[in-house]
């Protein structure tokens, strides 16, 4: 199934739990600097879209796409591969949250580059995934999704880009899988855990599991052990990085 179709299933209640998370936004709309025109590439339902430049969304799910708002910025069906613009349409071109889904990542930053001067980017570095707990300590499962998929350095490199860290508030507002890192029992609700895609691509037995062990643990007092570092912090590194070139 393509990320697209994925979507297409999984997208319905997207914006239950996802949204744009204020001070994140600042970090995306500051790197794009002055750019007028922005191309918002897996653009989805609209979230982290400067409201005050002319912006181009590009998004293959029909599903996604529905749910932009009224009055949101046109939206053009494509995918990252295959941007059907000429070489440097717009001042900037924007990525959040999706080039994990991208069938070729680099040849999605190869596209964004060549249509925009500027190329800016929030990813995750997969090199990060094992040591955020929920991965390390429930889902192992996550490493096979991940095989064979470019690291921080490939994706920097194809673009000539840098990577700043992204610290995640304790209280992020927009529900990506890394969002409840210091309110655990947040996974816990099915409804968070349908804004991310990492557990329909794990599949419901590993999912079942992953919730029953920290279910136990919360219970135990056992995760508050292992994560006693973790609660007194308003922010935490957890491999979030925005690409900018
Ligand atoms: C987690 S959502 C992020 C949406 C939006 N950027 C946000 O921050 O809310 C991932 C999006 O990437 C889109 N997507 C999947 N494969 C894609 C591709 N190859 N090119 C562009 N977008 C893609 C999905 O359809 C989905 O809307």
């Amino acid at each position: 199934m393509s990320s697209a179709q994925l979507y297409d299933t999984i997208g319905t209640t997207y914006t239950v739990t996802r949204r744009t998370e204020p001070r994140i936004a600042s970090r995306v709309w500051a790197a794009l600097g002055d750019a007028r025109t922005v191309v918002n590439v897996g653009a989805g339902t609209g979230s982290y879209e400067p409201p005050d430049r002319e912006v181009t969304a590009v998004e293959p799910s029909a599903v996604m796409r529905a749910q932009r708002p009224a009055g949101a910025a046109p939206c053009v069906i494509a995918t990252a591969e295959s941007l059907p613009f000429e070489d440097q349409s717009f001042d900037a071109a924007m990525a959040f949250s999706t080039l994990h889904h991208w069938q070729d990542p680099i040849a999605g930053l190869r596209e964004m580059r060549r249509v925009a001067r500027r190329v800016v980017v929030f990813t995750i570095d997969i090199g990060w995934r094992h040591r955020f707990w929920l991965t390390r300590d429930y889902l192992p499962e996550v490493a096979d999704l991940l095989a064979g998929r470019p690291s921080l350095t490939e994706l920097t490199g194809a673009i000539g880009a840098r990577a700043e860290p992204v610290p995640i508030p304790w209280d992020c507002v927009d529900g990506f899988f890394e969002a409840y890192w210091r309110r655990p029992a947040a996974y816990l609700d099915d409804q968070v855990r349908r804004g991310m895609s990492v557990w329909p691509r794990i599949g419901p037995s590993a999912e079942q599991r992953a919730m029953r062990s920290l279910r136990d643990d919360l219970a135990s007092g056992r995760w508050a052990e292992r994560n006693r570092d973790l609660v007194a912090l308003e922010e935490a590194e957890l491999g979030l990085r925005l690409l900018v070139a």
